[in-house]
């Protein structure tokens, strides 16, 4: 990996990828969930290759990537003012540059981007990044240049991606692409196609090269981690036709958990997405067992109402959820759940989104993220649901549940007063250059005084006070991990 730290403006520190010898300059941004980020390090590390250094200025670029997401019509909005935004330096600063699409809404909208924006010379899909530096030799011959074909292989396991804007502690690596969950609202398996797994040895080998790195904590990423499967590559269907021998080997969510907290026993293990109709108890299991798996499951469950939950096609019911929170938290006493909750999906009553206010009451995450249903093109619930619930209807349920999410997360923050928690220190707290930020097992953001400790410390913080987010503290010594 061939790496200079840099600081940007703000102060905070920035690796950027630069390569001696590289000659062109290379603008990426990411719009979205965690996936597109760490795919952006990918598109970084194969362009490293065909000679472009990473840097923070457009008006400096010759090419902009742009990657970005489809999940709401609002993230699609904001990157059409980006695009706008790329029109007016290049007229004004920058008449060299070319812009490419990437991610979720170039696979959606294909060649229409083309079309209707006129700034836009390159268009390519999650999974043909690889095909890049084909792509953009026909734009430096002054063509446009496409490609949107989803793949059932491709993992980009063997690519080593560039860590950008990182902190240097903390880091994603992906172990399995796209969704076959075929929710109603959701237009992930369209833009991110079928689900595959990555080979758990390159994932090792990518956790390895990270530790060595510096690094002390992973995320593992996937849009439905717990339908993890490796036995040999392919779709999951393929897996009923595999050999014995492959079935007796095959490689479950929870096998490659403890794979990766045994390979690195300090390194911090959080992972996301989880869908609660495919987390095993095997998996809570598992991380009771390893200390260095953190202590949090982010277990979106939508609504709370069983009716919704059916006509949404999440695979569970409303009972069996709450079962399932009560048995991880007999298993981890202190585990702390998250959750996305979308409100306003087609024909849900006042009735309905009481049940998810109820859901909400009966489980008091620690924290969340709600939205009002946005219809998309192409989906289930699109085609064949009327967006019937008034604007304001949805956004007076949205203020209501993130007022209650705001009271439960104060009443789990609460809880640590006067407690001892352990913090990994990723940054300086953005309030204040004295203090440290960094989170607990739970994932729960914690500032405390910088003492002479470090980024990348493991460090006991005594909590003395909190807000509904965050855990304000002083530290009291290394934690054994450190
Ligand atoms: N399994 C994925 C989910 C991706 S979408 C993951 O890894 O996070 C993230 C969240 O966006 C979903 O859980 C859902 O709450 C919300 N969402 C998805 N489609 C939506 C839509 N059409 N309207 C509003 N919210 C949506
Ligand atoms: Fe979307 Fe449901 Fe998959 S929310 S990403 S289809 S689990």
């Amino acid at each position: 990996m061939e790496k200079i730290i840099d600081e940007n403006k703000q102060g905070e520190t920035l690796v950027l990828n630069q390569k001696e010898g590289n000659k062109r300059k290379l603008f990426i941004e990411s719009y979205g969930c965690a996936m597109n980020f760490s795919d952006s390090e990918i598109v970084a590390s194969i362009m490293s290759k065909q000679g472009f250094n990473t840097t923070q200025n457009l008006e400096d670029a010759d090419l902009v990537l742009v990657n970005t997401c489809s999940i709401r019509d609002k993230a699609e909005q904001t990157v059409r003012k980006r695009l706008e935004k790329y029109n007016a330096v290049k007229r004004d600063h920058n008449p060299k540059m070319k812009v490419g699409v990437l991610g979720c809404m170039a696979e959606r909208l294909k060649t229409k981007f083309l079309e209707e924006e006129k700034i836009v010379d390159l268009v390519v899909g999650p999974d043909a990044y690889k095909d890049l530096p084909n792509l953009l030799a026909e734009v430096d011959e002054g063509r446009e240049a496409i490609n949107v074909i989803l793949s059932k292989e491709e993992t980009y396991g063997d690519i080593s991606p560039v860590r950008l804007n990182s902190n240097g502690v903390t880091a994603f690596v992906s172990i399995t692409r796209g969704c076959d969950n075929m929710c109603t609202f959701c237009v992930v398996p369209f833009t991110r196609g079928r689900e595959r797994s990555r080979d758990p040895q390159s994932i090792i080998e990518e956790i390895n090269d990270l530790w060595n790195n510096g690094y002390k904590e992973v995320t593992l990423l996937g849009q439905n981690v717990d339908s993890y499967l490796w036995y040999g590559g392919g779709l999951k269907k393929d897996f009923i036709k595999a050999s014995d021998i492959q079935k007796a080997t095959a490689v479950n969510f929870s096998n490659l958990l403890e794979l990766c907290a045994k390979a690195q026993p300090k390194m911090r293990i959080r992972f996301s997405t989880s869908n609660p109709q495919d987390l095993t108890l095997d998996v809570v299991h598992t991380m009771a067992k390893y200390q260095n798996i953190c202590n949090h499951i982010h277990l979106p469950v939508q609504s709370g109402s069983n009716r919704i939950l059916k006509e949404m096609n999440r695979l569970h019911t409303r009972e069996e959820y709450m079962a399932l929170i009560d048995n991880i938290r007999k298993i981890i006493p202190d585990c702390a759940i998250s959750q996305d909750m979308i409100v306003g999906f087609p024909t849900e009553t006042e009735e309905d989104f009481q049940d998810t206010v109820s859901l909400m009451n009966y489980v008091q995450y620690h924290f969340g993220y709600m939205f009002t249903y946005s219809e998309r093109p192409g989906t289930m619930a699109g085609r064949n649901m009327k967006d019937d619930i008034p604007e304001e209807t949805k956004k007076r349920r949205l203020q209501d549940i993130v007022d209650l999410q705001r009271i439960h997360s104060e009443i789990r923050t609460k809880k640590w007063l006067n407690k001892t928690v352990e913090v990994l220190i990723e940054k300086e707290s953005k309030k204040s250059n004295k203090q440290w930020s960094g989170r607990t097992s739970q994932n729960t953001v914690c500032v405390f005084p910088k003492g002479t400790y470090k980024i990348g410390d493991f460090v006991n913080v005594k909590v003395t006070d909190c807000t509904s987010a965050t855990l304000i503290g002083e530290a009291i010594g290394y934690s054994e991990n450190n």
